[in-house]
């Protein structure tokens, strides 16, 4: 597939996955995307993860033919793009790999590689492919420790690894301007990564919510390390990003990037995720009433049921919205454990600066609003409210949230 004279797009949609790396539902399944760049010597920007080897093969052939591949560029380690080194060092016993110094520990681990297959490549290191060259920037920490992102001045093009990737596979196009469902705009809607939209939709649009739950939920850790790479790339003038997953982003390139500062400073937009966790349903009800009640005066709002719900989209959400509204009965003196494996989450990505307000049914010893605010203080959240703890079943009046609405609505005008 052709980006440009020079680059081509060799990557695979994976449909199949349920869970990647154990743990992140894919109902939209993800792109492992790999490049070739094609000059007088042969560059190829990371490989993808194991089941599609005979498609990928097909791809590079179909691409290259009987040339062979002169480099391997590993800008990350990780098995979902560098499942497949071996085979294509079988298959093109000519290629060396360039990686950054901490990745060779990882490729000598996970493939056998040994220091003659690796080529060490140091911060603004530059290779030449004859008529372009690649610049090599360390990323550290986004995602791992050895990440590295290539640079292709001839074209303008970064190739960022997992930064600015999303879930999602590309089945409408590979870059974002060629996005299009094929049917006349407005007259259907149709699925696409993430959820329905008509043929208007731009990729970004379509794209947006997988991109922020792939932040959230992979790289949400290390914000600081994203803005540390972001400042670091600021004097490129980037045309074109080649992330390891999801969209290649050429007309939005712009939004992306505003995103992603965005994201890594943990600023988040007007809204209320609220997510809870309940055994009988009464602290559920109150949630569904705080929902009803937030989006009648047209707050943002979205519902997640902790209970059921993988934490991916509630993760999602609070990267997106600037407040929590966290349900919990107390259980044995304590939250219940599907809301604290939540906020151990949260706390694992350092989620800062949100709103928070706290809320559940307890029957003979209240406890776990108490402790929410606990945890909420300790990570500098504002709490907005005491927090209401009921007893028993939910009422209005003894679960009253036309004022924790109201509160919020204060707190966020
Ligand atoms: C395993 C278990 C432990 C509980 N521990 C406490 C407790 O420590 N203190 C308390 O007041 N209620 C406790 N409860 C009672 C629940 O908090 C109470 O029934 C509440 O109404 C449940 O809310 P829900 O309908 O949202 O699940 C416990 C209930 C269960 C099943
Ligand atoms: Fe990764
Ligand atoms: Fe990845």
């Amino acid at each position: 597939m052709k980006i440009t004279e020079r680059i081509r797009y060799v990557g695979v949609n994976d449909c199949e996955k349920q869970l990647f790396e154990g743990i992140w539902p894919l109902p939209f399944g993800i792109s492992y995307n790999s490049y070739l760049i094609a000059d007088q010597k042969i560059a190829l920007i990371d490989t993808i993860d194991k089941g599609f080897e005979e498609e990928y093969l097909r791809k590079i052939s179909k691409e290259i033919g009987n040339r062979s591949i002169d480099y391997l560029i590993v800008n990350h380690a990780e098995p979902d793009h560098s499942s497949l080194i071996s085979l294509l060092l079988n298959i093109y016993p000519g290629i060396l790999v360039v990686a950054a110094p901490k990745a060779i520990p990882m490729l000598k681990g996970f493939y056998g590689l040994t220091e003659d297959d690796i080529l060490a490549v140091r911060d603004g290191d530059r290779l030449s492919l004859g008529n372009s060259d690649l610049t090599f920037y360390h990323t550290p920490m986004v995602h791992w420790p050895e990440t590295m992102m290539t640079w292709l001045s001839a074209e303008s093009t970064l190739f960022s690894g997992d930064a600015f990737g999303a879930f999602g596979a590309l089945n409408h196009g590979i870059t974002d301007t060629v996005f299009k469902c094929g049917c006349p705009p407005g007259e259907h809607s149709h699925y696409s990564a993430s959820g329905f939209h008509d043929g208007t939709a731009d990729a970004f649009s379509m794209y947006s919510d997988e991109m922020i739950r792939y932040y959230s939920n992979i790289v949400g850790k290390y914000g600081s390390a994203v803005q540390v790479a972001m400042k670091k790339l600021s004097h490129l003038k980037i045309n074109r990003i080649c992330s390891a997953h999801g969209p290649i982003w050429e007309k939005q390139v712009t939004r992306v990037e505003a995103l992603y500062d965005r994201l890594s400073r943990y600023e988040a937009e007007d809204g209320v995720c609220i997510a809870y966790g309940s055994m009988y349903g009464n602290t559920a009800e109150a949630a569904r009433n705080l929902a009803q009640e937030l989006s009648s005066i047209g707050i943002p709002v979205t519902l997640h049921d902790l209970s059921t719900e993988n934490i991916s989209t509630s993760l999602r959400d609070i990267f997106r919205y600037n407040t929590l509204a966290l349900g919990s009965p107390t259980y044995n003196g304590g939250i219940f454990p599907p809301v604290e494996a939540f906020l151990h989450a949260i706390s694992a990505r350092m989620v800062r600066g949100r709103n928070f307000i706290a809320f559940g049914s307890y029957s003979w010893a209240p406890a776990s609003v108490r402790l929410m605010n606990d945890y909420a203080a300790t990570h500098g959240f504002s709490i907005l409210h005491p927090g209401i703890s009921f007893p028993q079943a939910y009422s209005p009046e003894k679960c009253d949230m036309k004022t924790l609405t109201e509160v919020i609505r204060e707190a966020l005008k």
